[in-house]
């Protein structure tokens, strides 16, 4: 195991809860991969003293960054000094660089760490006609990226159709040219692409995010979820004949596109 000193750079992942994490495991792998001094610890801290933990990262000058999940990436768009076009077009941030001065910069790597997943494994999705299911964080910063990424088009389904329709309007506005469609039902006639998004699968007694009949041969069906790590869905699509996509893609990805960015280098 890597020894830590008093040189060493300290970085951080803030949750609550945080038991669930991956990503010092995943962090602390790519930093002694690339030489880097660095380690990256859970930080369990609440929503209502998230604003008082970004007033002492700014003081803490050997802190290089840290990632943010559940429940506080919204808020850290607001409690960020700066943050990118991208994370203010989706509304979220997921990773903060101090900076030498103390300012604390935020960006948005889920989307991307998908797009990246995706094309790690040989499916780009240019050009793709994609259905993607649910409307929370992660479906947001997705859309985001898949316009991004030249997608043909893009519809997206949520039971509750207005954060669909939300998302929809935002991704249209900040990606010029992409047709996005909100939608309650989720109906893959037309799209060559499904990815899940929502929450469902994590649980064993979880409904399947879309109907099994939706899920016809040669269609590419995507999941975010990481544990377990073949969901009731990609199971069925599976015995269906879709091609499928893990949720660690995704993850694994992202790890790259943080790291790279807490240590100030630049990322697209
Ligand atoms: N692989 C990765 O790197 C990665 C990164 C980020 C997130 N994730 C995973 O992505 C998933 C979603 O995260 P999130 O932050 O976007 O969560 P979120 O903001 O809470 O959104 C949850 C979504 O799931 C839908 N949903 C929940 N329960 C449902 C039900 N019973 N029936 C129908 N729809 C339901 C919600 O619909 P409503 O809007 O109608 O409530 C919403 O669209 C989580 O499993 C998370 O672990 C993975």
């Amino acid at each position: 195991m890597k020894e830590i000193t008093g040189s060493t750079q300290l970085f951080g992942i803030v949750a609550d809860p945080i038991a669930q994490v991956r990503t010092p495991q995943v962090l602390n792998a790519w930093f002694s991969r690339q030489g880097v001094d660095g380690v990256l610890v859970p930080f369990h801290v609440g929503s209502e003293d998230l604003a008082t933990a970004f007033d002492a990262f700014r003081r803490m000058r050997n802190l290089g960054g840290f990632i943010v999940t559940v429940p506080h990436k919204t808020d850290t768009v607001a409690l960020c000094d700066e943050v990118s076009e991208r994370a203010r077009a989706i509304g979220a941030a997921n990773a903060v660089r101090r900076e030498a001065d103390g300012r604390l910069v935020g960006d948005m790597f889920d989307g991307m760490g998908f797009v990246e997943g995706l094309k790690s494994q040989g499916h780009d999705p240019r050009g793709r006609s994609v259905l993607l299911l649910g409307a929370g964080g992660a479906a947001a910063a997705i859309a985001h990226a898949l316009a991004e990424a030249g997608v043909e088009q893009l519809t997206i389904a949520n039971r509750t159709v207005a954060k669909a329709q939300a998302i929809a309007e935002r991704t249209m506005h900040s990606v010029p040219g992409i047709r996005v469609h909100a939608v309650e039902k989720a109906e893959s006639a037309n799209h060559d692409m499904v990815v899940n998004a929502t929450s469902l699968g994590m649980r064993a007694d979880d409904p399947l995010p879309i109907a099994a009949s939706q899920l016809r041969p040669g269609l590419l069906v995507a999941e975010i979820i990481m544990k377990p790590e073949m969901t009731a869905l990609l199971q069925t699509a599976q015995e269906n004949g879709c091609t499928i996509h893990l949720g660690r893609h995704m993850l694994d990805c992202q790890a790259n596109l943080m790291g790279e960015f807490m240590l100030g280098r630049s990322v697209a």
